[in-house]
């Protein structure tokens, strides 16, 4: 059978075309219209605009799956880094944010959130394996729901500028344990500057009991006391640091 060049070309044409309707149809499943939900978000967050570099650049006529600090799968957002946007408010329980619910890896580090309490609609976001606060001006009790967030393997809530007397992330109650308890795929942790306020047997048996994967582990001035924990021994030849 011989078929003129001419019709290979338009078969090829018609690969093409329907290849790439599929990609738009692929682009577009996400059950949510992710694209209102981030400029919700832009419009909540109290931003200062001429140091943002990517919030202050997303505006509705593009394809948000390109704005900066977002990226996508299958057309839902899966990255958001906000970090050193300058924000200053505007989270809260009912932010746009939450209903973002396919986010696995989510940075807000080194804004100023101004001493609110970590909201706790953050268990909506139940895909999060990377969960980045660190600096961001969150202080108070960290709340329980973080502890539902069973698929995160990097979570970092640590704070450096921190001075005595001033507001801090506190872990109380919930506890260390109850906080780790169910966080078992977690590899690095970073608590630093958090009020854990545990003796030395407690905290080295919540984190060799819960924690098997841990490699990198990072709690200076975190109100934590000796003597370490034999059971530590068990988190042998990975990365410890900022211990004590
Ligand atoms: C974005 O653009 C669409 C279509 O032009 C419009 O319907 C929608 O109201 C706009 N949304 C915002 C938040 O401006
Ligand atoms: C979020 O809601 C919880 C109760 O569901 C409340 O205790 C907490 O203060 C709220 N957090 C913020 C930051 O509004
Ligand atoms: C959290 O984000 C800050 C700012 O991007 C970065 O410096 C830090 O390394 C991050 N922490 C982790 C554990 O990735
Ligand atoms: C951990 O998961 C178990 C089983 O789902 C549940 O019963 C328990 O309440 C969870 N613990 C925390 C602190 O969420
Ligand atoms: C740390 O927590 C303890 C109680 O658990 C409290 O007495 C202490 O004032 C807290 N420290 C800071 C700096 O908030
Ligand atoms: C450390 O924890 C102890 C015991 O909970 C508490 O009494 C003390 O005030 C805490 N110290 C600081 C600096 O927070
Ligand atoms: C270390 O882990 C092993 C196996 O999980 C356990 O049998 C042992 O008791 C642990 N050692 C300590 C000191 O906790």
């Amino acid at each position: 059978m011989r078929i003129p060049l001419f019709s290979w070309l338009f078969l090829i044409l018609i690969y093409y075309v329907s290849l790439s309707v599929h990609v738009f149809v692929v682009s577009s499943q996400c059950p949510s219209d992710q694209k209102s939900l981030l400029l919700q978000l832009k419009n909540s967050l109290k931003f200062d605009s001429t140091s943002s570099k990517k919030l202050v650049k997303w505006n509705n006529g593009s394809d948000y799956c390109y704005w900066e600090g977002v990226s996508c799968k299958d057309g839902c957002v899966s990255h958001l880094d906000l970090s050193s946007e300058s924000i200053s408010g505007g989270l809260d329980n009912s932010s746009a944010l939450f209903d973002l619910r396919h986010i696995e890896n989510l940075n807000l580090a080194y804004n100023n959130f101004n001493n609110i309490q970590i909201p706790s609609k953050f268990n909506k976001l139940n895909d999060l394996s990377y969960l980045n606060l660190s600096n961001a001006g969150f202080v108070g009790q960290i709340p329980i729901e973080i502890s539902h967030l069973i698929r995160l393997v990097t979570l970092d809530l640590s704070t450096f500028c921190y001075f005595p007397g001033t507001p801090s992330l506190q872990l109380e109650n919930p506890n260390l344990n109850v906080l780790l308890g169910n966080l078992s795929e977690l590899v690095e942790l970073h608590l630093d500057g958090v009020n854990i306020s545990a003796h030395g047997a407690q905290w080295c048996q919540a984190i060799s009991s819960s924690l098997p994967k841990l490699r990198v582990l990072s709690l200076s001035t975190s109100n934590i006391s000796g003597p370490f924990d034999s059971s530590l021994l068990n988190v042998s030849s990975r990365e410890k640091r900022g211990l004590g």
